[in-house]
């Protein structure tokens, strides 16, 4: 028997049809917090186990093996027969010398590793055949009793709620479906699981007794509910699920310096990163891969999604995604940075700004009911009220180039592709439709370019800014 410190198998089953979640989509793809329920069960695997995961999955529940093929192995089970039968497909591809083996149920996502690592210990302290975790709680409805000697000291079976008793159901000791196997006892047995008469599903908690036939110990754990072994068979457990990830997350930024106004109503995806003396009002989602910069502040309502924020910015009321924004900018209310934008230091965006697949170079100001779209704007440029960059002609998208200073006055119309050079200006309501060198002013429909009438004038045809 192989029982060297580095022996331990995870083994994860995911190939139950999760019928009570009413869904196409395999029940450990659901999202928690932002990831598959599936990716934290891996991750405590990993921090667990000594090898590369091994998963169990259906043709019904085939999606994971993409998902997830960087991440474990995967093994099929070709009908879901029950959980001993999930194993046995397991074994058909573990390697042979793997002396422990950890079970974990794909839809028990917030199993806290140290629990696992203390099961482990346990089970190799005693040589015991099967290590398993029993639950004390409240709502033992629907889930595996565990049931006891007398004495409450050895653990004689565990009857599922369906097949159990009038009597066994008041047990409120549950099992929470997390098992370390001694590797060899569980090869020479999961052949000898009998399908339960009643639902004729092949029980993996069926291996209690076998060992208990072998004469080999049984070792358990017993802990209080406190959420973290829930399994999830529903959308309403998905939910609880989330609510008590939610809370842990918040909880954790809370105490490494972030400020939440009301943290019952912030929405952290587990992969954000938050820096100290972030503040975080009421009703902001962060998503993804978002990071946010020291001193910056989520204003209520904004949702961001897989964007760098800066330093000492704020946001208002917005919605970001999948861009870079740099320190000391100022967003919202309001306002859209659709993919691909990236917002230099102190740019201004207000009030139904759009922009998208831009670059916005430090100090732009683009405060009203704007447009930027496949553009660059200089340094220091304005964007009037009312401006659209013009980038699509009905077949294709053409690049928008507007220099440093330049002004653009009230409902510019830049008709792309369109290039304006540095210190040029446009005159309200004028439709650029060719390329403005520097320092010049363009007016009218469609626009003129002439010199303004003086260098640096200072009564630009848009007074409303
Ligand atoms: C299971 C346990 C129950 C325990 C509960 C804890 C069994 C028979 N029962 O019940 O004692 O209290 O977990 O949450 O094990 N799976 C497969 N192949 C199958 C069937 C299931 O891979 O053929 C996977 C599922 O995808 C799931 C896990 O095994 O990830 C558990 O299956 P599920 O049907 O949810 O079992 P429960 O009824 O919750
Ligand atoms: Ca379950």
């Amino acid at each position: 028997m192989s029982e060297s410190p580095e022996s331990v198998l995870p083994v994860v089953l995911a190939a139950g049809l999760g019928t009570r979640m009413k869904s196409s989509k395999p029940k450990v793809l659901h999202e928690l917090c932002g990831r598959p329920m599936l990716s934290y069960v891996l991750d405590a695997a990993e921090e667990v186990g000594h090898r590369r995961p091994l998963v169990v999955y259906s043709p019904h529940t085939a999606a994971i093996t993409e998902v997830f093929a960087d991440r474990a192995d995967f093994a099929l089970q070709e009908a879901p027969l029950g959980t001993a039968d999930a194993v046995k497909a397991a074994l058909a591809l573990a390697p042979a010398d793997a002396g422990e083996i950890l079970v974990l149920s794909g839809d028990v996502p917030l199993v806290d590793p140290d629990l696992l690592a203390e099961l482990i210990d346990l089970r190799r302290a005693r040589g015991a055949a099967m290590a398993l975790v029993g639950v004390h709680t409240l709502d033992p409805e629907g889930l595996g009793r565990v049931v006891r000697s007398d004495d409450g000291g050895q653990v004689l079976r565990i009857v599922e709620q369906k097949d159990a008793t009038p009597d066994e159901l008041e047990i409120d000791e549950i099992n929470a479906g997390v098992y370390v196997f001694d590797g060899p006892w569980l090869r020479g047995r999961i052949g000898d699981v009998q399908a339960s008469p009643v639902s004729g599903e092949f029980y993996l908690p069926a291996l209690v007794v076998l060992a208990r036939e072998d004469r080999r110990p049984i070792v358990s754990l017993e802990v209080e509910d406190d959420g973290t072994l829930a399994g999830i068979n529903d959308r309403a457990q998905l939910a609880e699920a989330e609510l008590d990830l939610r809370m842990a997350i918040n909880e954790a930024h809370m105490m490494a310096g972030v400020t939440m106004i009301d943290p019952s109503q912030t929405y952290v995806d587990a992969s954000v990163e938050l820096a100290s003396d972030v503040t975080l009002e009421p009703n902001v989602i962060l998503r993804g891969s978002t990071r946010i910069g020291e001193g910056t502040r989520i204003g209520a309502g904004s949702q961001i999604i897989d964007t760098v924020v800066g330093r000492n910015c704020f946001i208002w009321a917005s919605v970001l995604e999948c861009s870079e924004v740099e320190d000391e900018v100022q967003i919202g209310p309001f306002s859209h940075l659709r993919p691909k934008s990236s917002i230099g230091r102190s740019a201004k965006l207000g009030n139904f700004a759009e922009v998208k697949a831009s670059r916005l170079e430090p100090g732009v100001q683009q405060h009203h009911f704007s447009y930027i779209g496949d553009a660059v704007l200089g340094e220091k440029t304005n964007v009037g009220a009312g401006t659209v960059t013009c980038n699509y002609d009905g077949v294709r998208k053409h690049k928008t180039k507007v220099g440093k200073r330049v002004f653009l006055g009230s409902d510019t119309m830049l008709v792309a592709p369109v290039e304006l050079g540095d210190d040029s200006r446009t005159g309200a309501g004028s439709v650029v439709t060719r390329d403005v060198p520097d320092g010049m002013l363009a007016v009218g429909v469609p626009a003129r370019v002439r010199k303004p009438r003086q260098p640096g004038d200072e009564s630009p045809l848009d007074k409303t800014q």
